[in-house]
């Protein structure tokens, strides 16, 4: 699996550093003349001569279209062409042509060279119903066909898998999905049967969803994806912007498993599933707004996610897909390192949502007082009636000192958000504990105003970091079934 940095920075110098400093998580640069404000035979070599010194294998020459994707230039087509042509210098491997470019003096130099044509589609509308075709059509006179598509819904990511498994055994092909749907061909490019893979370095991405040489290795180790990696991934709808994929992936480095956790945009649960069967995925976490539907789509349910209504983890077994939620024993994980969890200690929490109920489900089994307020106050009072438990309206006087501990379950204060305070008026007495679910930014305005008060404080990341290892857990199990 080729990892390729597409060469973005704004200024030329900075291509050049750009290469050094990202050398050891790659294996090959692009040169996108478009991007490139020297477009001479002197550049060009201190570019392939620096690839050189960094031992990178490929070097591929191309200068996009604007109607590509690329970099609005004032040349002619043909000066385009030409420029193309005439930058082409052994230590140059392939050279780039769209697909209906008729290109025979880029051709004939790539020839006496010995380079090889990629020949390229780029589709931002989507996946190209003919792309089985295309692909093998180039293949077919020995070129190596490159299919840069936009999913935009679950439905185009089957059909990006379907055809990716229709043209499988042609082996020298680059196929990717650009943008949040298919940022999964990025990090996890076999699963298109891609052999390479772009990323890009600095401010500037050089296409849509592409990510940084550093992340591509350090988190994804795209150069150790084989046919043998065992995939598994979380769902969610924005699903980027999880923390998941940083702590499940160097566990499973750490244990030394064939295995790659990958995030998998998904609007619809359904089709996911049909996705998740044919590309062998043993396991998921499930994010925002899935945790509800999936519990129709799994063939079991472990008995804490019928009572919460919410299902965060799916694994395969034996009996099928079992789905089961760590979010209640990862809540409860650093309060059990407290002595708050006795009996009849009262706790406020603030928030009746999804993330409430997995709150107020574990602490009414560890039998604690609950008392829930919420912006809005009816939600509060059909959360408290479902569990039979308090609630107090949000413009109730909350005496300060009633309450051991504080949970703070609603997203007032997330980032970007951060000068909201769900609970603006409350004086804290400092004896509380005070326990935050949100995790960026680490320290909400709200947990700050509660560690000033001298009260201990807990953060989100504790949850989500305790969660996780009990996800972890069980995808170690499904990675290697046989040793239940
Ligand atoms: P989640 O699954 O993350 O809990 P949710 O089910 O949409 O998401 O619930 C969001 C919670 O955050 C709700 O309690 C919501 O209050 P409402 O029921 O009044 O909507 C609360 N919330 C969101 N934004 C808020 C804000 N700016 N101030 C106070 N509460 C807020």
């Amino acid at each position: 699996m080729l990892r390729c940095l597409t060469l973005t920075a704004d200024s030329d110098t900075d291509k050049l550093r750009n290469i050094r400093n990202n050398s050891q998580w790659l294996d090959a640069i692009e040169i996108r003349l478009d991007l490139c404000l020297q477009r001479n035979k002197g550049f060009i070599t201190s570019l392939v001569d620096t690839a050189c010194e960094a031992s990178l294998s490929v070097v591929i020459l191309s200068f996009r279209r604007e109607e590509d994707g690329g970099k609005k230039t004032e040349l002619s087509e043909a000066e385009r062409l030409n420029l193309l042509e005439q930058l082409l210098c052994p230590g140059i491997t392939h050279v780039d042509i769209e697909r209906g470019v008729t290109a025979p003096g880029v051709e004939a130099r790539a020839d006496e060279l010995g380079i090889e044509v990629i020949r390229s589609l780029h589709d931002f509308q989507g996946v190209p119903a003919s792309m089985t075709e295309l692909i093998e059509e180039i293949a077919a006179v020995g070129e190596i066909p490159k299919i840069a598509c936009y999913p935009s819904s679950s439905q185009d990511v089957l059909e990006l898998i379907r055809i990716a498994r229709e043209t499988f055994r042609i082996k020298n092909k680059i196929v990717l999905g650009m943008g949040a749907f298919g940022f999964f061909s990025r990090v996890a490019p076999q699963l298109c049967g891609s052999m390479l893979t772009f990323c890009s370095a600095g401010e500037r991405s050089g296409a849509p969803g592409q990510t940084s040489p550093r992340e591509l290795e350090e988190v994804y180790r795209v150069s150790q994806q084989n046919s043998h990696t065992v995939y598994f991934g979380i769902i969610g709808n924005p699903v980027l912007h999880s923390k998941s994929p940083q702590l499940h992936n160097p566990w499973f480095a750490e244990g030394r498993m064939n295995a790659i956790y990958v995030p998998f945009q998904v609007d619809d649960v359904g089709l996911f599933m049909r996705l998740a069967e044919q590309l062998g995925i043993r396991g998921f976490s499930v994010t925002v707004p899935h945790k509800q539907k999936i519990i129709q789509q799994v063939d079991r349910v472990e008995e804490a996610v019928q009572s919460i209504g919410s299902c965060n983890t799916v694994i395969r077994t034996s009996e099928g897909w079992v789905g089961s939620n760590t979010d209640y024993q990862g809540f409860l994980a650093p309060l059990k390192r407290t002595d708050i969890l006795s009996v009849g200690n009262h706790v406020l929490v603030i928030g009746a949502g999804g993330v409430a109920r997995t709150v107020v489900y574990a602490l009414v089994q560890a039998g604690l007082v609950v008392t829930i307020v919420n912006r809005t106050d009816e939600k509060a009072a059909g959360l408290a009636a479902e569990f039979g438990v308090n609630w107090k309206p949000m413009q109730s006087q909350l005496s300060a000192g009633k309450f051991e501990l504080i949970v703070q379950t609603t997203s007032a204060g997330m980032e970007p958000n951060t000068e909201i305070d769900p609970l603006p008026g409350y004086k804290f007495k400092g004896s509380e504990i005070v326990y935050e679910l949100i995790y960026a930014p680490e320290q909400t305005r709200f947990l700050s105003r509660a560690g000033d008060a001298g009260c201990r404080i807990i953060g989100g990341r504790e949850m989500l970091h305790a969660q996780a290892l009990l996800q972890f857990e069980q995808f170690s199990s499904a990675y290697n079934p046989e040793a239940e």
